[in-house]
This record gives structure tokens, sequence and C-alpha cells, in this order.
């Protein structure tokens, strides 16, 4: 009796080390993106992505730097939607540098992409 005590102990211990691991539930599995990726994090997105061929956070390259797009967006509660599908679907926007190819040309998901924008919303 004691042994198996002892078991079941072990066993609800090993079960609750694997839950408080420190990642948020399920993090690894889905593949999921934090809602806000840190400055580090969005910068691998954007080499990962081919963005970094063009644009940069701070200057101006082929394309705005992320952070004056950031500031021409201000508090616009729906700049992170409307960023991310103008990466999308790549085009103008108005900042009379020339055509940005859809996606950049790269493989970004569809989250990937949304993550970004939300980050370059957060710019200002
Ligand atoms: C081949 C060059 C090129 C690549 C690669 C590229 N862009 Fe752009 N991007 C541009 C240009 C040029 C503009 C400005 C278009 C204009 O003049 O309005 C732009 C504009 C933008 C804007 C401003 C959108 C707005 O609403 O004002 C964002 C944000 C952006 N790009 C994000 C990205 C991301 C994220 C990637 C990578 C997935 C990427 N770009 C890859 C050239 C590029």
């Amino acid at each position: 009796m004691s042994r198996f005590l002892a078991f079941s102990l072990l066993a609800i211990l090993a079960a609750c080390g694997s839950k408080f691991d420190g990642k948020p539930p399920g993090a690894e599995k889905s593949g999921k993106l934090p809602a806000v990726l840190t400055r580090d994090e969005a910068m691998k997105l954007a080499s990962l992505g081919n963005c970094v061929s063009c644009h940069k956070m701070d200057d101006r390259l082929a394309g705005p730097g992320w952070r004056e797009v950031g500031v021409r967006y201000g508090s616009d509660s729906k700049a992170a939607p409307l960023i991310s599908s103008h990466i999308r679907e790549g085009g103008t926007f108005g900042w009379n540098m020339g055509y940005m190819p859809a996606r950049g040309g790269g493989a970004l998901t569809d989250s990937q992409i949304d993550a970004l924008a939300q980050y370059i919303a957060t710019l200002h």
C-alpha cells in the first residue's frame, strides 16, 4: 500500500512538472507566436521573411522604416489588421517609394505576418 501511495505521488508530481515548465500551454505544439513580439523576435521574422532586404526598423531602405510606419498609423485601433493586409497583398501605400511585392516575395505564414504587423503598429 505505501508503495502504491509513493508511486501515485510520483505520478502526480511528474504530471504537474510537465504542466508547469514555464511555457504557456500548447505553445510548442501549436507553434503559435506570442501576441506581441519583442524587437529581437520581430527582426528574426523579418530576416526569415526576406523583409530585411528592403526594410529596417529605424531608417529607410527600399521601403519605409517600420518605426515611421508605426508613427504614421499612430494609435489607430485598426492599424495592425490594415498593415497585415498590406504586407500580404503588396502594392503601394502612399510612401512614394515604389511597389512592394506581396508578402515581400517571402514565405511567412499569415500568423507570422499578423504578429509582425502587430509589432509594427506598436512603434510610435
Ligand atoms: C522588394 C522590396 C520589399 C520587400 C522585400 C518588402 N517590402 Fe515592405 N515595402 C516596400 C516598399 C517599396 C514599400 C512602400 C510602398 C509605397 O511606396 O507606398 C513597403 C511598405 C511596407 C510597409 C508599410 C505599409 C503601410 O501600410 O504603410 C510595411 C509595414 C512593410 N512594407 C512591411 C514589410 C514586411 C513585413 C516585409 C517582409 C515580409 C516586407 N515589407 C518586404 C518594399 C519591400
